[in-house]
């Protein structure tokens, strides 16, 4: 995966630091509040090569870090976590002592139509120790998957919804294998947090086929994990990755957050292969105790 890794980067001289063999790199030599377009191009390619890169000491004002993040697209406006201020709608603040510890992996927003194309995070305040967040590789975890697996996955979608946020209204069907639209590689779209069912599925089938790719997008050997500083900015692709903060700390900790709006996500191979699941009517059905 570290194609650029131990070279330097197309565009302009950085240096490259892998953080593990899934994906992520610690990325020196830029300073992201004057960065030029030839600047920007090598932060994307590297991206696209890497999955989630780390800039230290960059120190951004909000300011800075919204003209950063915005380089990439559209802000979004995340509906439920609280924002900076009034002037920085763009910011969403994640205090650990408010509760904001997001602790179980996913991929952020993905309850949208249209989910993050990347998130753009700058570490502000940090545990002594603790307080990591990790990655996951999706390209790999469906890489990995045995051929009749990844066959059947290939035509199947899953709802996502907003339930932990207390609006499980708030939904939106994704395929379970994505392409990216940038690589044109497959990749696995579904995550612990909010992804709830595969409509496909009898209700049975699909908690067991999603308990199973959880766990399986998950394995370790997916990830990488980093140690953060304050005033790091850590960027990564949302269309094939996932991520969670390590829950392991009792000081404050802190980051802020700029998400940038991605697109409809497109079928890694086609068009879904079978309509939603219609359970059969049992007796149990009949006496109003279906599970439908
Ligand atoms: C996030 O899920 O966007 C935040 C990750 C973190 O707090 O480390």
């Amino acid at each position: 995966m570290t194609q650029t890794e131990g070279r330097t980067a197309p565009a302009v001289h950085v240096q490259v630091h892998s953080t593990g063999g899934a994906l992520g790199a610690e990325v020196h030599g830029l300073d992201l509040r004057s960065i030029d377009d030839r600047g920007f191009e090598t932060v994307r390619s590297l991206l696209l090569d890497h999955l989630v890169l780390f800039f230290p000491g960059q120190d951004l004002t909000p300011d800075e870090h919204v003209a950063f993040a915005t380089r990439f697209g559209e802000a979004e406006i995340h509906p439920f976590i609280p924002k900076l201020d009034d002037d920085h709608p763009e910011i969403v603040v994640l205090r650990a002592d408010d509760g904001y510890v997001a602790d179980v992996w996913h991929t952020d927003v993905t309850f949208d139509a249209s989910p993050p194309l990347c998130s753009v995070l700058q570490a502000h305040t940090m545990p002594r120790s603790g307080g990591d967040t990790m990655w996951s590789n999706q390209y790999l975890a469906y890489e990995r998957l045995a051929e009749p697996m990844r066959a059947m996955l290939d035509g199947l979608t899953a709802i996502h919804s907003a339930a932990n946020y207390g609006h499980p209204e708030r939904q939106a069907e994704h395929p379970v294998v994505r392409r990216h639209p940038e690589t044109g590689r497959p990749c696995l779209f579904v995550n612990r947090q909010f992804t709830r069912r595969i409509p496909q599925l009898g209700r049975d089938e699909s908690e067991a086929l999603l308990a199973f790719l959880f766990d399986w997008s998950s394995q370790p050997h997916f990830t990488c994990r980093y140690s953060w500083a304050p005033g790091t900015i850590g960027l990564w692709d949302n269309r094939c990755t996932q991520h969670l903060a390590v829950n392991d700390f009792e000081e404050p900790r802190m980051i802020s957050r700029v998400t940038i709006l991605g697109d409809v996500p497109e079928a890694a191979f086609g068009a879904p292969r079978w309509e939603p699941h219609q359970p059969r009517r049992t007796s149990a059905a009949a006496s109003g105790l279906d599970r439908a």
